[in-house]
C-alpha cells in the first residue's frame, strides 16, 4: 500500500519523538492532560488486567521531586507522571510465572508519550530514581512498584524529525530464526 498523508503523519510523529530533558516554563493545559490520562486508561494490557496506577504530580507537589532528580533539567518539568505497577493484579504467564505488570505499565506510558508528542509536548522516561524515596514521598503502598517517572512539559524548541542513534536493523531483526 502506498503511503498516504494519514500514514505519513503517523510515522512522522514517531520520528519527532525523542527524550526531552529541558522544558520551557509553559503550563500544560488541563484539557491536554485529560486527553493524555484517557490514553493511559485505554491502553492495552495482558488479559485486560490494567495492573497500573499513575500519579499526576504538578504545581507545588512537584517541588518535592527536586531532591529526587539528579538532572537539573527534570526539575523544570511542569508535569510528572509517576508510573506504578500492581503485580498482584497482573496477568502471569503460566509456564514460567512471568508477571506482566511492568510490561503493561510500560505499554500505557509509551502510548501516552506518543500522544504527548502529537500534542507538542516533550517527555522523558526517568528510571534512575530512588524508588524507596518516591514511595515514601507519594505514600505509595508497599505492594506497588514504581516503574518510572515521566517528566513532561513543552520543550524549549518544537520537536522536529531527527536522526536517532540506533543499532542497524540487521543486528536486531531476525527472520525465521535467531
Ligand atoms: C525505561 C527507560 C528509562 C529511562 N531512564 C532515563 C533516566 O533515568 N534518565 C534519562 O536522562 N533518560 C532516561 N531514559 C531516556 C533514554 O536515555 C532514551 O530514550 C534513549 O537514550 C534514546 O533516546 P531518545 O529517547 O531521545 O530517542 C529512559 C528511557 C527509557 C525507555
Amino acid at each position: 500500500m502506498a503511503m498516504n498523508d494519514k500514514l505519513a503523519g503517523f510515522y512522522e510523529l514517531y520520528s519527532r519523538r525523542r527524550s526531552v530533558r529541558e522544558f520551557s516554563g509553559r503550563h500544560v493545559e488541563e484539557e491536554v492532560l485529560t486527553r493524555l490520562l484517557e490514553v493511559l486508561r485505554m491502553a492495552q494490557s495482558a488479559a485486560n488486567r490494567q495492573p497500573w496506577h499513575f500519579i499526576v504530580v504538578r504545581d507545588e507537589d512537584r517541588e518535592a521531586f527536586n531532591d529526587i532528580f539528579t538532572k537539573d533539567g527534570f526539575k523544570a518539568a511542569p508535569l510528572l507522571i509517576v508510573a506504578c505497577a500492581e503485580p498482584a493484579t497482573a496477568w502471569q504467564r503460566k509456564p514460567d510465572g512471568q508477571n506482566y505488570a511492568w510490561v503493561d505499565v510500560t505499554i500505557a506510558i509509551t502510548e501516552m508519550i506518543g500522544a504527548a508528542t502529537a500534542e507538542g509536548l516533550g517527555s522523558c522516561w526517568v528510571a534512575a530514581i530512588e524508588p524507596v524515596k518516591v514511595k515514601k514521598l507519594l505514600e505509595i503502598p508497599d505492594t506497588i512498584d514504581v516503574v518510572g517517572v515521566i517528566a513532561m512539559g513543552y520543550p524549549n524548541e518544537e520537536l522536529r524529525p531527527i536522526e536517532k542513534d540506533r543499532l542497524p536493523l540487521e543486528k536486531v531483526i531476525h527472520y525465521g530464526k535467531w
